[in-house]
């Protein structure tokens, strides 16, 4: 038990760690939660930070998650506290103890929880989020569309109750991070991915 928590606890501290606010901070000294949706993820970062950092911060996020759960899934053999690992990273990005119970909306930090379960659906969904955000150019609609696919094809592909219920947890979680970008999406009102990134070139 005692082991348990000191995962869980640490995947959730982990996930906190605010690297769309570090890094572009560092780099640009530009705060990204006065931008475009306010959000500390990397979509935001690319809007208010332009995409090299943008690349950085998905890169910190989705280790970040990564590193714990491929430290319990291969360390230590355990499934199901690897997956608790896995959702106390996301939780911890979404509603991070450093930033006042705030964050980003889960998407690279879930990719990152995920990859190492389900390495090539998360391949599959990656280019998936790129070309539709790319066409679209709504990253909400990429995102959401990249994390029922990882759900359904993750699922089917293992077959297992215990890892739907997880995949279909994780995927909630995001879902719900991305109510208000829902609602801006059904008021005409969401921001383009490239919203404003033109006053940082
Ligand atoms: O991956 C995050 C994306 O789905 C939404 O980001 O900043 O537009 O709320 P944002």
């Amino acid at each position: 038990w005692y082991i348990s928590i000191f995962w869980i606890v640490l995947g959730y501290v982990l996930g906190s760690i605010p690297f769309g606010l570090i890094i572009p901070k560092i780099w640009k000294n530009v705060d990204p939660r006065k931008w475009g949706s306010g959000s500390s993820g990397t979509t935001n970062v690319y809007r208010s930070a332009g995409w090299k950092c943008a690349v950085c911060v998905a890169f910190a996020d989705i280790l970040k998650s990564m590193v714990p759960v491929l430290c319990v899934l291969k360390g230590l053999g355990c499934v199901s506290l690897a997956m608790g690992v896995a959702l106390s990273g996301v939780v911890g990005h979404i509603w991070s103890c450093f930033l006042k119970f705030k964050g980003g909306k889960g998407v690279a930090t879930g990719a990152g929880a995920l990859f190492p379960f389900i390495p090539y659906w998360i391949g599959i969904s990656m280019v998936l989020w790129f070309v539709l955000a790319r066409y679209t150019r709504y990253a909400v609609l990429a995102s959401i569309i990249a994390t029922v696919t990882v759900i359904v094809g993750g699922s089917l592909t293992r077959f297992d109750a215990l890892f739907t219920l997880f995949t279909m947890t994780l995927g909630g979680i995001i879902f719900f991070a991305h109510k208000k970008n829902f609602v801006r999406l059904t008021q005409g009102k969401e921001n383009r991915i490239d919203t404003k990134i033109h006053e940082h070139k």
